[in-house]
């Protein structure tokens, strides 16, 4: 106590600050809060650097890094700082399924500047779970950049899917990336390459960036969506390549606030909302933008696909300043989505479609149909608005042409194909004479 005393006292008479500051420095602590707080708010906070090669990590692409990974994620997340863990440049890293959850303490970003591979033999997921490779769950405020690779080594799993060999089982395979329950999250300047199904998966997650994601997988891969979003709110996908053999974007279940810009799209299916319905599912979608898209050699442009049977809404979606090139259904509504191999029944209930909007969308169709807006005739589809549309056939031999089944709306501006939407006006008269033809059948 008076040793604490006698060197404060003589601190204060010396007025070497600092070097009292030093020899005293845990008796102090509290007095040196103010000051440490003001130099925090003034310096960008230190970082603190994990190299996935200081837990074992060889990156000889041979060697099985999972637990080098696990390892420096364990360390990662349970950091009191803001942590980078670095996957270096010029190594190839061979990581089986891994489970990366949270949540963590502090702000994390995993640097993929490197390559990281999956096994190329599916019977390594034995004993896991066979949708997920790299599976981050429950994070916020995760940074995944680098501009590294993600190869998903997905050419074995196509081999063996139903679709390719129709004697096989129709069974789900990995996807590169699923982030479940992820919050505040940025993927940026990544490549993912080759997945054994969907590349990047969001799955309940709010408030996530995507930027400089570049997604490569031939076109004859079954199944490989680009980015697939599920019962999830707030994401932007900005600046982003996605060439695969399924749809570029695709959003179902309970998905709002989804924004899309500046994305080229194709080969691939396009970009999808839906499937929606399946299974007699009940499933909203909402405030959904795609602006400035370019899509190119694709089955499908930008399209709303359900099932029958299923209940639920689309609306306020916008589709504006789309270039389609050689795309075969350049703008589909397709109420009647059947993807399993006999066809399905049909039914009254559906997924309702209101308030969708194609404005500005130009450029070229592979088929006669280039707009198809084909609803349910127990539900219609409500105020689609068609603006501004030039879509020509592709090897310009021809006229296009639109296809409307209970499809309701109005179109403005220049469109063609010329437009096939019923008046809404007729919609509402339409309902009252439906009204009346029951009433009548029961007097
Ligand atoms: C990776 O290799 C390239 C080409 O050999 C070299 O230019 C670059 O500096 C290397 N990067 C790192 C981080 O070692
Ligand atoms: C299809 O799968 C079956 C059973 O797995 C296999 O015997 C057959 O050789 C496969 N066919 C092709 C063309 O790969
Ligand atoms: C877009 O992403 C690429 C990487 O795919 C990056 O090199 C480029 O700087 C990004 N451009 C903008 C404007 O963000
Ligand atoms: C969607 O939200 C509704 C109502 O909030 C809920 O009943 C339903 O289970 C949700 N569906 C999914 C797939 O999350
Ligand atoms: C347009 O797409 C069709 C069918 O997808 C394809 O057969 C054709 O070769 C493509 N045309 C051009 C000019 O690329
Ligand atoms: C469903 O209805 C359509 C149109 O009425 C009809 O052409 C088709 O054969 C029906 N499909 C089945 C599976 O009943
Ligand atoms: C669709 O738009 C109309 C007119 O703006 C509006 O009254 C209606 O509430 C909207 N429907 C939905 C589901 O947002």
């Amino acid at each position: 106590m008076s040793y604490y005393y006698g060197s404060f006292i003589t601190c204060l008479l010396l007025v070497v600050f600092s070097l009292c500051l030093t020899a005293n420095a845990n008796s102090f602590d509290s007095l040196l809060q103010l000051p440490r707080r003001l130099s925090h708010s003034t310096r960008p906070r230190p970082e603190r650097l994990l190299h996935v090669g200081n837990f074992g990590a060889k990156g000889n692409g041979l060697t099985d890094d999972t637990k080098a990974f696990a390892d420096s994620w364990k360390t990662a997340c349970s950091s009191k700082v803001k942590t980078r863990i670095l996957v270096p440049a010029n190594y190839t890293y061979l990581v089986r399924p891994i489970d990366l959850s949270g949540p963590c303490k502090a702000r994390l970003t995993l640097q993929i500047s490197g390559t990281i591979i999956a096994p190329n033999d599916p019977d390594a997921w034995e004993g896991f779970n066979p949708r997920k490779w790299l599976y981050f769950h429950g994070v916020s405020r995760l940074t995944v950049e680098g501009g590294g690779t993600v190869n998903g080594m997905g050419q074995e799993w196509w081999r063996r899917s139903c679709k390719h060999n129709h004697s096989n089982p129709c069974r789900g395979a990995p996807t590169a990336l699923t982030f479940h329950k992820c919050k505040n999250m940025r993927v940026e300047n990544l490549n993912v390459i080759d997945s054994q199904q969907m590349h990047v998966a969001l799955t309940s997650c709010r408030r996530v960036t995507i930027s400089g994601l570049k997604v490569i997988a031939p076109s004859t891969s079954p199944n490989t969506d680009g980015i697939h979003i599920s019962v999830s709110r707030g994401i932007v996908i900005d600046n982003t390549t996605v060439s695969t053999g399924d749809d570029c974007v695709s959003i179902v279940k309970n998905s709002s606030q989804i924004s899309i810009s500046n994305i080229v799209c194709g080969p691939g299916h396009g970009i999808s909302i839906g499937s929606l319905g399946k299974s007699k599912s009940w499933e909203e979608v909402k405030d959904i933008t795609v602006d400035t898209a370019f899509i190119s050699d694709t089955e499908n442009g930008v399209r709303i696909k359900t099932w029958q049977g299923g209940s639920g809404l689309v609306s306020k979606v916008i589709f504006r300043n789309i270039e389609m090139n050689n795309v075969s259904n350049p703008i589909i509504i397709d109420q009647y989505y059947c993807d399993s191999r006999k066809p399905c029944a049909n039914q009254t209930s559906a997924v309702s479609i209101e308030n969708i909007s194609f404005a500005n969308v130009r450029g070229t169709s592979a088929s006669k149909e280039a707009i198809k807006i084909s609803c349910s005739d127990s539900s219609p589809c409500r105020n689609i608005l068609l603006q501004d549309i030039d879509l020509e056939l592709s090897n310009g031999d021809g006229l296009t042409e639109s296809f409307c089944w209970e499809a309701y709306g109005s179109s403005s501006g220049q469109v063609y194909p010329p437009p096939c939407l019923s008046d809404e006006t007729s919609f509402l008269e339409q309902s009252v004479l439906d009204q009346s033809d029951i009433t009548s059948a029961y007097l």
